[in-house]
């Protein structure tokens, strides 16, 4: 991606839960020389915990509890509103249009807890455990209209044991997630 002189990537970040993944983003732009920024959260869920890293950080936020299209519609002035140059969607669990991908033109990160193109959708741990899989990870790729499918990024792997559950595997998994967004920010922003 072209460098912008002077000024930062302004981030988006779309949530729907936790927001473990945020609040690691936001800590990372804080702590290391970044050339981009978090300058807009934006969640589905009023009860999403997330949001509160957003006020936390003093991050303009949104929340659009709405059905998917008015939700794409209102997503899309405020991101355009903000000038935004990369959407990074992280724990969001709705599945963007088509539509709005191809109107929004700027790039679109996802990060998703399997080494893809394994394991797409929703249940990935519990899935890996029955095929009792040796390696897991997550996969920091960019969106398309096609479910998890676009082209990967980063990924990282860590090995599966005997005494794994689901539990465990989730929490191996995000500590990974927390060094492969930023990594892949950090890679994409450069
Ligand atoms: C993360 O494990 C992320 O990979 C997953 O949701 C979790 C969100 O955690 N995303 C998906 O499964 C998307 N298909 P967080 O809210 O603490 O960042």
């Amino acid at each position: 991606m072209a460098q912008l002189i002077g000024h930062k990537f302004k981030i988006a970040v779309f949530i729907s839960g936790r927001g473990s993944n945020l609040k690691n983003l936001l800590n990372f732009s804080k702590k290391n020389k970044t050339n981009w920024k978090i300058s807009l959260v934006i969640s589905n869920k009023k009860s999403a915990k997330g949001i509160k890293y957003a006020q936390q950080f003093k991050i303009p936020h949104k929340i659009f509890e709405n059905k998917i299209k008015i939700f794409e519609k209102k997503a899309l002035i405020a991101l355009k509103k903000k000038k935004i140059n990369i959407l990074c969607l992280a724990g969001f669990m709705r599945i963007l249009s088509k539509t709005f991908i191809k109107k929004l033109k700027i790039k679109i990160l996802n990060i998703h807890p399997s080494l893809l193109p394994k394991y797409k959708g929703m249940n990935t741990h519990k899935r890996v455990i029955q095929k009792k899989e040796k390696f897991t990870g997550c996969t920091v790729h960019y969106v398309t209209p096609k479910l998890d499918s676009g082209k990967i990024i980063i990924q990282k792997k860590v090995r599966v044991y005997k005494k794994d559950n689901p539990k465990t595997l989730s929490k191996k998994v995000l500590l990974l997630e927390h060094q492969a967004y930023p990594e892949a920010l950090q890679k994409i922003c450069s």
